[in-house]
Order: structure tokens, then C-alpha cells, then sequence
């Protein structure tokens, strides 16, 4: 249904867009020269104009489009305050017939637009020119089949896969985006960006600037509401870090304002061109099981960007014909900020054909803020009240048939703990997506029989004061988690230590 509104969509602002060129009704000739050179010659290098005339940014929603170009600098649609999405007319452009295709780039790792587990996928998120495009060879990710982790959630040997996200450059999913955004910031000659942060999504733009030297970088986090290992990579790579007073939303709220007044380049989820990147971890999942379809994609669900971004891959897969079918994706809130829960789950909120129910949404807010509740949970990264993506998650909903649940922050731990225990480990925040696959599970919403990818969106290192407390019980004397496994202490003396190991 979405696919097919997603589809008319993409129809109307083609048309919209296509007068804004004035190529309607007729394409002048050095059009049909370049689509006919772009039949025969796949994959071609991409230039500035190509980019420009065959990508656009369109509010989403069921009323009327309004379309916009990718020169714009935009993080809502000026006429109608929706969130924008990057949209191509892909009648215009060489997509491969088939994903295997993309098994081409693999022998070409020398050049970094091939080496990247981002632009390799190139051709699905043709926005910018290659010459413009910057990378610090992101994407190097890996989809694990995990025995363990399969055991504990209760699928069948070999249906259990983690796509390990923290593997990027600054150890989580956000490098998928920031590649894309700060590609488009070199686009718009931005010399200056801003995002706000739980932890993750400032560690990635710092490291791109600190990285490429193209941009100076401010961001903006709550404070004491971010893991150290977190806080520590802005600093190191050297961001203005600004702790504001009160939690992530209030972080974004002002980075939105300082933004719009000083003319800085946001690099938010809110910002289109970021989530374009996040699409490309749903092909790594695609590349790593062989092209083939899994049954759910489980993913922690915060500020709903990567949520949205992979109901995004999908729809576009499947209306470009290089995918049969679409995933069944799952949304797992921590229960201590599960705005997407409440919503979706218990007051019915959906998609609506592009129309959900603003009024529901306000008045759920509205509430929240009478009686002064606010996100708090262990997973930092995710402790989110207002999730700025909530429409655009709610229309991947739709499209992937999904669900959503909340898990509890003792769930979430015991979860990462069976990661750690079972593979490359995870910080909180990503363990909720195997804690809620196991849920599913036990509610038989997911079969044993069925395929199951949790993505792991952050390294275990993120966050090593949840590890070490869950394991010691921490500095308060407290009983560790129920998959514990304390140090023991023991005096420097070789016979103590010898009876010690011998009893492992
Ligand atoms: N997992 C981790 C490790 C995260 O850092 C985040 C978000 C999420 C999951 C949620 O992803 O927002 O796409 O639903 N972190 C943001 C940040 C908010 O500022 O680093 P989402």
C-alpha cells in the first residue's frame, strides 16, 4: 500500500520536478543522448549534473507535494512542516537489473568510492556527484550467524544473524549517515556542522571532520546523559562540545534553533540526505545472505532514523523489481522511552495512507509534558522522548508489516550479555534488538523457523560502565546481572592463583 503511495508520490513530484526543468513533455536531446549512453554503460561515474537533475527532496505525506532541489539545505518542508525525503527519478537512471551486480565493486577495492560498504551501493543512493563524495571507508561491517545468540532467542541453529554495526570507523551505525550527510554538506559548501547527540551521532560527525578537515563541527549533548567512551571521541577529535542542561531532546531542540539563526549545517536524522546512507546497511544485510530476503530485521528504535531508512531500502528495492518481497521489521523500544510503543502498540497510531493522526500525537506529548515524564533508561542511546522520525517509521511500519515492542533495561543486559558471550559484543542500547527478537519469539510473533537479522548498532566499547556494572553489580555493592562474570580477586601469589584457575 505505501509502496504504492511512495509510487504515485514519486509520479507527482516527477512531474512537478520535471517542469521545474521544463524537460516535459519533451526531453531535450542531450537527455536522450545521456539515457540512451546510460542504457548501454551501466555504472557509469557520476557527475554534478547528473546528480542534480535526477534527485530531488520531497515532504512526505498524503497531501500535496511540494519539491524542492538537492542544493537546498532543508530539515522540514518549508510549506508544509513535514519531514523531507531524497527522491530520484529512476526512470532516469542506470539501476542495476539484478543486486548481484554489485559483487563487480568487489574487485575494485583500490578505488575508496568501491571500498566503502556505503558508495559501493552507489547506484541506490544517487545523489551526489563521485568527485564530491567523502568517506573514511565506512561500511566494513559484518552479518554474523550467531548459534548463541539463536539459542537464547529460540530460533533454529543457523536462523539467528547480527549485523555488527559498531564495526564502523567511530564504532557505530551512525558513519552509514554521516558519509551521506557530509557528502551533501561538501555539496552546498557548508564549512560548518552541528548535530545533537546521545553519544553516537556526535562521535561519527566528529570523526568526519576531524578526519577530512572539510568542516568544523559544534554538537550539542545532554548533560551526564552520555556514555563515556562516547563523549570521550568528541573530544578527541576534536568537536566544540557543548553539554547543554537537560536531556537529548532538549539538545535537539537547540541545535535545530542555533542552526536555522547561524545558518550551520545540521546533521541530525531529520537532515534526508543522512538516512539515504542508513539505507545501505540493509544491503549489506541483502549482500551477506546472499541476496536473499530474511523474515524480520529487528533494530532498536531512538530517534527512529534507521527505522525509517530501512523501510526506505526496501520500498525502493522493491519497486526497482531488484527484491521480491519486503522483510517484516520490528521496532524495539526501551521501556523507559517507549514513545513508539505507546503509541503504535497501545493507541493504535498508523501510517494512515500518509495522514496519521496528528492530533493523537500532540495530545500524547502534550501529556507527557503535564506530568512531567521523561525518557530514562540504561540504553543512553536510545533514551529519547520525541522521536523526530516517528511519521517516517510509522510509514516503514506499514510498508515492512511491522511491530513494535518494549523491553525492560535488565532485558537489554542480559541480552547484550549473551552478544558479548557469543560474538563481538554491543553496547545497551543495540542489545534491545536481541532482547525484543526474543520476545517476539516467546509471543510467537517470529517462528523458530523463521530468519531473524538483530542489528547491532553500537561496539561494546561505547559503554563500559554498563559492562563492568552488570558483571560486578557495581560500585554499590549491588548483585551483578544473571549472566555475570566477575573478576575474582586474588593475592599475587602463584599457588593461589594456580587453585583459582583450577577450578574454571
Ligand atoms: N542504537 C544506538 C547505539 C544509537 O546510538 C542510536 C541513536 C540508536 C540505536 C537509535 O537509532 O535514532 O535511528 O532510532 N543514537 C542517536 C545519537 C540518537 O545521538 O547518537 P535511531
Amino acid at each position: 500500500m505505501v509502496g504504492e503511495i511512495l509510487k504515485s508520490k514519486i509520479l507527482r513530484t516527477k512531474r512537478s520536478y520535471g517542469e521545474l526543468l521544463g524537460v516535459e513533455p519533451f526531453l531535450p536531446w542531450f537527455l536522450v543522448l545521456r539515457i540512451w549512453f546510460l542504457e548501454f554503460f551501466p555504472f557509469p561515474s557520476r557527475n554534478r549534473s547528473m546528480s542534480q537533475e535526477f534527485a530531488f527532496q520531497t515532504n512526505i505525506g498524503a497531501g500535496a507535494s511540494h519539491t524542492y532541489g538537492i542544493q537546498e539545505v532543508l530539515t522540514s518542508c518549508p510549506q508544509t512542516g513535514e519531514l523531507l525525503d531524497v527522491q530520484y527519478d529512476w526512470d532516469r537512471i542506470p539501476v542495476p537489473k539484478s543486486l548481484k551486480e554489485f559483487e563487480k565493486k568487489w574487485s575494485n577495492r583500490g578505488n575508496p568510492l568501491d571500498f566503502s560498504g556505503v558508495w559501493r551501493f552507489r547506484e541506490l543512493l544517487p545523489f551526489a556527484p563521485d568527485d564530491q563524495i567523502v568517506t573514511i571507508g565506512e561500511g566494513q561491517t559484518i552479518l554474523q550467524n550467531s548459534g548463541h545468540v539463536a539459542r537464547y532467542v529460540g530460533v533454529n541453529s543457523g536462523g539467528l544473524f547480527l549485523q555488527y554495526e559498531g564495526l564502523n570507523p567511530s564504532g557505530s551505525f551512525k558513519d552509514n549517515g554521516m558519509t551521506a550527510a557530509t557528502t551533501h554538506a561538501r555539496m552546498v559548501g557548508a564549512k560548518i556542522a552541528a548535530c545533537a547527540s546521545t553519544g553516537n551521532t556526535s562521535a561519527s560527525l566528529a570523526i568526519y571532520a576531524g578526519t577530512t578537515g572539510l568542516l568544523k563541527v559544534i554538537v550539542f549533548v545532554g548533560s551526564g546523559k552520555i556514555a563515556f567512551g562516547k563523549l570521550s571521541q568528541a573530544l578527541d577529535y576534536g568537536a566544540l562540545t557543548l553539554q547543554i542542561e537537560g536531556d537529548f531532546d532538549d539538545a535537539l531542540q537547540q541545535v535545530r534553533a542555533v542552526s536555522q539563526k547561524a545558518g550551520i549545517y545540521l546533521c541530525n536524522s531529520v537532515n534526508p540526505f543522512r538516512l539515504e546512507g542508513q539505507k545501505t546497511i540493509m544491503y549489506r544485510v541483502l549482500e551477506g545472505l546472499g541476496w536473499e530476503v530474511p523474515d524480520w530485521i529487528v533494530v532498536p528504535g531512538g530517534n527512529l532514523g534507521n527505522s525509517s531508512a530501512f523501510g526506505k531500502a526496501f520500498g525502493e528495492l522493491k519497486q526497482l523489481g531488484l527484491i521480491d518481497r519486503i522483510p517484516r521489521l520490528a521496532v524495539i523500544n526501551a521501556a523507559g522511552a517507549s514513545t513508539l510503543y505507546d503509541l503504535y502498540e497501545n493507541q493504535g497510531l498508523r501510517w494512515n495512507n500518509g495522514a496519521p493522526d496528528a492530533a493523537l500525537i500532540q495530545s500524547f506529548y502534550q501529556q507527557m509534558d503535564n506530568e512531567n515524564r521523561r525518557a530514562s533508561t540504561l540504553a543512553s542511546a536510545i533514551e529519547i522522548n520525541r522521536p523526530v522520525n516517528l511519521e517516517k517509521c510509522l510509514r516503514a511500519l506499514d510498508l515492512c508489516d511491522g511491530v513494535v515492542r518494549e523491553v525492560s533495561d535488565e532485558e537489554i543486559l542480559d541480552a547484550k550479555a549473551q552478544v558479548g558471550a557469543g560474538g563481538f559484543g554491543c553496547e545497551p542500547a543495540s542489545g534491545a534488538s536481541v532482547a525484543g527478537a526474543r520476545l517476539l519469539r516467546h509471543q510467537g510473533v517470529i517462528a523458530p523457523s523463521d530468519r531473524v537479522v538483530c542489528i547491532l548498532t553500537g561496539h561494546q566499547l561505547k559503554d563500559p560502565k554498563a559492562t563492568v556494572n552488570y558483571h560486578t553489580g557495581g560500585e554499590n555493592g549491588k548483585s551483578g546481572g544473571v549472566f555475570q562474570n566477575k573478576p575474582i580477586q586474588v593475592s599475587n601469589n602463584l599457588e593461589s592463583i594456580l587453585e583459582v584457575i583450577g577450578k574454571f
